[in-house]
């Protein structure tokens, strides 16, 4: 039976538009109606969001982690909620994270953390936001974790980088930053990550960014990537390779060889809920892999993301719909 687990051939097929900028691009724009996310966040669209999160509790979150430790797998705890509107929200969602750190020190859990800077205020108040992240990282670090700022739309981009090679001269070893390769502008980013030997992840890059400043087809995208790749590998960075491709971890893995590149300074990473065979097979060959475990009650914009980047998703969730 086929899962939402895309263990099903017909569902990892690639769908036709699956190369299209352009059906990701209408996804995205159409997520942001009012009525839209009305429609999808009122009812049913909760069931099918919760086959990508863990669930809304921080609870529910702890709970995924122990069982995927248990399976072998690293995690990093992502708590949704982005571009908040207000201080209380930014607020609340610092303490989320510290109590999700104290969390994994009191269950001895192997997770870290991923963190938007929008949600903890940067749309407000910048010194908020980095306030908050300093307070997260300063924790994380005392525990002997680590933080990733998960990078956002191309408006946060240099503020993100600068704040995490702030944040590594104070706490080195205990932050990292997510680069996406169809930015132009991503090969310059890494020398300066790599110069400040943070933690970088390699992603491909999830939101609608204007044609002048990314790359629009998949194969620019996926050529960029296998460059950065080559590039962190050979660097002495620690290396997060974020993707479900199989060429592109076939390639991370011919650099990790090529390279002989110590186990203890690289990871794969995918999504929860996204080819868990893929996963388990990693983790088979003795790669480390971590799984990137998003939960919270503000899933919205971080589902229509999943749905965008591939239109078998759209088919499963009008499917879903049509159950009820
Ligand atoms: P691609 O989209 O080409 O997918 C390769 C194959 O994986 C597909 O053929 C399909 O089988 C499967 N697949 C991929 N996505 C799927 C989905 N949603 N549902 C079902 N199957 C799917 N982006 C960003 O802008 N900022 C960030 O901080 C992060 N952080 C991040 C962390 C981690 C751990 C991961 C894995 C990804 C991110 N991303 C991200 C998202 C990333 O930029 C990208 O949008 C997705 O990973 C999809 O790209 P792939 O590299 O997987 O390739």
């Amino acid at each position: 039976m086929c899962s939402w687990e895309f263990t099903c051939s017909d569902v990892q097929r690639r769908g036709p538009g699956y190369d299209s900028p352009v059906l990701r691009d209408l996804v995205l724009g159409i997520a942001n109606s009012k009525a839209i996310r009305s429609a999808v966040t009122g009812g049913l669209g909760r069931k099918v969001a919760l086959r990508f999160v863990a669930g809304e509790t921080l609870d529910d979150a702890i709970t995924a982690v122990a069982a995927l430790n248990a399976d072998g797998f690293d995690v990093s705890l992502d708590h949704l909620g982005e571009n908040i509107s207000d201080v209380a929200q930014a607020d609340s969602a610092t303490q989320m994270y510290l109590a999700a750190i104290d969390r994994i020190e009191g269950g001895n859990l192997r997770a870290n953390v991923s963190v938007k800077l929008t949600q903890l205020g940067l749309d407000l108040d910048e010194g908020l936001a980095t306030a908050g992240a300093h307070a997260i990282v300063a924790r994380a670090a005392s525990v002997g974790t680590s933080v990733t700022l998960d990078m956002e739309d191309h408006r946060y981009t240099d503020r993100t980088i600068d704040a995490c090679i702030a944040l590594s001269r104070r706490f080195p070893h205990a932050i990292g930053v997510a680069v996406q390769t169809y930015l132009h502008r991503t090969p310059e980013d890494l020398e300066r990550l790599i110069e400040a030997r943070v933690h970088v992840r390699l992603c491909k890059g999830a939101y609608k960014e204007p044609r002048t400043i990314a790359f629009r087809s998949r194969v620019e995208v996926d050529a960029a990537y296998a460059r950065l790749a080559t590039r962190l590998i050979e660097s002495p960075a620690y290396a997060m390779i974020a993707t479900h491709d199989e060429a592109l971890i076939d390639h991370a893995i011919a650099e990790i060889e090529r390279t002989k590149r110590d186990p203890a300074t690289h990871e794969f990473q995918m999504l929860y809920g996204v080819r868990r065979e893929l996963q388990r097979s990693l983790l088979a060959r003795g790669y480390r892999l971590r799984v990137y475990v998003p939960f919270g009650s503000q899933w919205y914009p971080y589902l229509m993301r999943r749905i965008a980047e591939r239109p078998a998703n759209m088919r499963f969730f009008a499917e879903a719909l049509a159950r009820g």
